[in-house]
């Protein structure tokens, strides 16, 4: 049973393989064509976070395929310790095809998912947010074609969205930098798995956004206080304060730079109005590319499910 627990999950093979399908079924939907995949399949989502775009882009696509969705919250699905782990994952997946989750920790999902009959997806913990960063390599595929070679420039923490894509870099030979400032770097410990894993990753960290942006074809940051940091939101913003992507930063990029956030945006903190609703701005596109991307990833979950059978 494969699932997307990370996207340590996926081989290169099969990232391209979920991109071509996401691709592919977004040119369907622009001719107004939705095809009935899944009639009567039933997504599950178990969501300890809030979400507008992950938890409705997962229903939406569902939906389009033909099938339906269920979302519980903690308190519904059992995850505050009603009943055990594997006991809700057995259940939920006993009447699902699909279960996608949104938790503090990256263990909960691992643990459903090695409890499950279905594939499991994860739509971001504290540690990884894979959906996200294969909707970004599926955004700037469209716009700058051939990944390899390019050069993501994460201005900002060494969280979730950048630590999933400096994997989705490593996989697919792209260069990413992340200026950080000192203490919001990659852990020791991720920089040893994803070397592990992609010793010629080409995923480097620095102080200095200036310097960093200079050769970059992608500009990408997000908020400085993830959630369920809210508490450590002030000792961020002033930690942050020389990160912010403005329109000085990006006059240092090359013009043709693309400026990526993965929303929910500060605005005024890590990023200013110019610069989100600016014409090098992806960020809408990019979140529409949320859905595009979960059917895509639908598809090829459940036809592995389907190999298996
Ligand atoms: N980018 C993203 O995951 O947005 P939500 O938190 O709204 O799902
Ligand atoms: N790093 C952010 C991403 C939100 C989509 C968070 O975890 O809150």
């Amino acid at each position: 049973m494969k699932h997307l627990t990370s996207l340590l999950d996926l081989s290169p093979e099969d990232l391209f393989a979920i991109l071509d399908q996401a691709a592919e079924l977004k040119t369907l939907f622009k001719r107004g064509e939705r095809p009935q995949l899944f009639p009567g399949r039933v997504l599950v989502q178990l969501f300890e976070k809030p979400s507008l775009r992950t938890r409705n882009s997962f229903e939406a696509a569902m939906i389009h395929l033909g099938g339906s969705g269920i979302f519980l919250t903690t308190a519904e699905a059992g995850l505050n310790g009603r009943e055990s782990l594997a006991d809700i994952a057995k259940v939920v997946s006993s009447f699902s095809d699909l279960i996608t989750m949104r938790t503090f920790s990256q263990k909960l999902i691992e643990d459903v998912a090695k409890y499950s009959s279905c594939p499991v997806i994860n739509g971001l913990s504290d540690e990884r947010h894979p959906c996200q960063a294969l909707t970004d390599l599926m955004t700037i595929r469209e716009s700058l074609g051939e990944l390899r070679g390019k050069h993501i420039v994460f201005v900002g923490d060494g969280n979730n969205v950048s630590m999933s894509l400096a994997i989705a870099t490593a996989m697919t030979g792209m260069k990413m930098t992340l200026a950080a400032p000192q203490g919001f770097e990659f852990t020791q410990e991720f920089t040893t798995l994803l070397t592990d894993r992609y010793p010629d990753h080409q995923v480097t960290v620095c102080t200095e956004p200036f310097e960093a942006v200079r050769n970059a074809d992608v500009v990408y940051t997000d908020v400085w206080a993830s959630m369920g940091q809210e508490d450590d939101a002030e000792r961020r913003k002033a930690a942050f304060s020389g990160f912010q992507v403005n329109a000085k930063l990006m006059a240092t990029a090359p013009d043709t730079a693309l400026f990526m956030h993965d929303l929910p945006a500060k605005r005024g903190l890590e990023v200013t109005d110019d610069v989100m609703d600016g014409p090098q701005s992806l960020v809408f596109p990019q979140a529409e590319n949320r859905m595009h991307l979960a059917k895509g990833l639908f598809v090829w979950l459940l036809n592995q499910a389907a190999v298996r059978a």
